[in-house]
């Protein structure tokens, strides 16, 4: 069906305007790709057509008919049909309840669903997720699984669910190349049916390799819209202008310039003094099967040590070890030459380790809360910050509110977060700005010496993907060690000093020089197809 918007803006409760005067149409049997910077409105319109947000102003059409969405309930009973940006099943659920509470919601469920009904869906589901090229277990708890593979449910629900038209906001984010291929092909084989998809994307390679229509929306305005895929760097280029504006786009490109420039650097960190030692290190997941298996690893000063790998082997379980959010079972943790094996998070966040978390919005931020509040429940943790922050009145010890405000004013400008003001909740901010913020947070401490960062640029636009990815070059050059966990290989390339792969909880190779790596190679040891070196 076709789907256009005629004169849509959305201006939120906080007189953010997000949308402004929005006339586009999206086309049947089309991938129609939304791009935009972060914080674009592309979220808000993907809402606004799937039923989520009501528009200000301004009406969607389908198939030349007006409709007035009081709730997704109504866009879905329509066909339509969206993943979201961020997680939206029950996490206490399993995966077939979250399948049959959407059947239900679609009013293909009458009553209460019973017990057999359930065993019904879940063969049906789970052949369906097979035939698709999956594997999940569908009577597990939607909490227990792994990033990638909520996302992959997500989809496989809606797809399962036959939507006319499909809308993925980032939907591929937390997906391994390979995941990525096999719903790029599943949903060009929906295109070819004849429905219309709408896909928001900061994958460059995703815009060249699926899209029919590119439709930019910058500061709230539709910019620019054109038939087929850029096929060449010019064309690539005009969009990326389109999307940050010429002046932008062009600082950007030479940052872009700049990093592939850094690779080649070959810095030999491996003589600097140890930040982090792991020795025979054995830790549980979450049903008690072993995850990580007698590894053993070395992080030195100063160096970006990048671990590749399928999520799902032990990746988790490794991060979670290493920041004091998981017991382990045995084996041994030192950081900066402190035994920390048994150290809660708090102790080894004072001590300087930093973790950068994968589902952010849930472990990095409390998103009721203000931006301010976020900033100064981190930092008032520091023991340095504590005392900076502190002022006696009366001889009291209080926080000095204003000197916090100025700081968090300060550090926000310099990571570039845009925001409505400083306390405004985490949750009106787009997610973008909410990852600057992340990152603004945690590493404006002056004791780091360790940052774990789990997919640090999932979900940033390329500009702000490409800053993060500056400013952690940046950390190390200041002598900070990053750990960093990507599923995107071409981050992990582009960053590390040294890159691991993880494979069935063991480290199964090390590339000490990472500018001449074979990619058929690399794989291979992904999948666990390649002859074991080292543990
Ligand atoms: N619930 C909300 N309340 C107030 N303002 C909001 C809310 N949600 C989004 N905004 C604001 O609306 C604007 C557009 O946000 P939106 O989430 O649509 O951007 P986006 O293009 O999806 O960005 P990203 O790529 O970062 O996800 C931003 O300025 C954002 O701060
Ligand atoms: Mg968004």
């Amino acid at each position: 069906m076709l789907i256009v918007a005629e004169g849509v803006s959305k201006v939120y409760e906080d007189g953010v305007v997000a949308l402004k005067d929005v006339t586009v149409e999206f086309k049947p049997g089309r991938i129609n790709c939304l791009l935009g910077e972060n914080g674009a409105g592309k979220s808000t319109l993907a809402k606004i057509v799937a039923g989520v947000l009501e528009p200000t102003r301004g009406v969607i059409k389908i198939n030349g008919r007006e409709v007035h969405f009081k709730s997704p309930r109504d866009a879905l009973r329509m066909g339509i049909g969206i993943v979201y940006q961020y997680p939206s099943l029950f996490e206490d659920l399993t995966v077939v309840e979250n399948v049959m509470v959407f059947s239900h919601i679609l009013g293909k469920l009458k009553g209460i669903a019973k017990w057999s009904s359930l065993e019904k869906e879940a063969r049906r589901f789970e052949e369906f997720v097979r035939a698709m090229g999956f594997r999940i277990d569908v009577y597990r708890k939607v909490y227990s699984l792994p990033a990638n593979i909520k996302q992959i449910v997500e989809i496989l629900r809606l797809l399962y669910a036959q939507m006319n038209t499909l809308i993925l906001d980032e939907a591929t984010s937390m997906l391994t190349p390979l995941e990525t291929e096999k719903i790029y092909e599943t949903v060009c084989r929906l295109r070819d049916e004849g429905r219309n998809v709408i896909w928001i994307t900061h994958k460059p390679q995703e815009v060249r390799q699926i899209c029919d229509r590119v439709v930019v929306l910058r500061r709230g305005r539709i910019v620019y819209t054109a038939e087929g895929a850029p096929s060449t760097a010019e064309e690539m280029d005009k969009i990326i202008s389109y999307m940050f504006g010429a002046e932008e786009a062009e600082k950007f490109k030479q940052s872009i310039l700049m990093s592939t420039r850094q690779v080649a650097e070959a810095r030999g960190l491996q003589q600097a003094p140890e930040v982090l030692v792991i020795k025979n290190l054995r830790v549980r997941g979450d049903y008690g099967d072993l995850k990580v298996k007698d590894l053993n690893l070395v992080i030195w000063k100063g160096e970006i040590v990048g671990l590749a790998g399928i999520a799902g082997h032990g990746q988790r379980e490794l991060v979670e070890a290493i920041v004091g959010l998981r017991k382990v079972e045995t084996g041994e943790m030192h950081l900066a030459g402190v035994d920390v094996t048994k150290s809660p998070a708090q102790e080894r966040s004072k001590a300087g380790l930093v973790y950068i978390p994968a589902e952010r919005l849930k472990k990095a931020v409390a998103i009721e809360l203000s931006i301010l509040l976020n900033l100064a429940a981190h930092w008032l943790n520091v023991p340095s910050n504590t005392i900076k922050f502190t002022k006696k009145v009366a001889g009291m010890p209080l926080v000095d509110y204003e000197g916090l405000k100025a700081h968090a004013v300060e550090v926000l400008g310099k990571f570039n977060v845009s925001y409505p003001g400083i306390t405004a909740p985490i949750k009106s901010l787009s997610g973008g700005n909410i990852q600057k913020l992340v990152l603004a947070k945690v590493l404006e401490r002056d004791n780091v010496i360790l940052v774990v960062a789990e997919e640090p640029t999932a979900g940033l636009d390329f500009k702000t993907t490409s800053e993060v990815r500056l400013l952690l070059r940046e950390l190390s050059k200041r002598g900070i060690s990053i750990l960093l966990v990507s599923s995107d290989i071409y981050e992990l390339l582009e960053l590390s000093d040294r890159l691991l792969v993880m494979y069935d909880g063991r480290i199964v190779k090390e590339y000490r020089d990472t500018a001449s790596i074979d990619m058929l190679e690399l794989s291979k040891y992904m999948l666990g197809l390649g002859a074991r070196s080292g543990s």
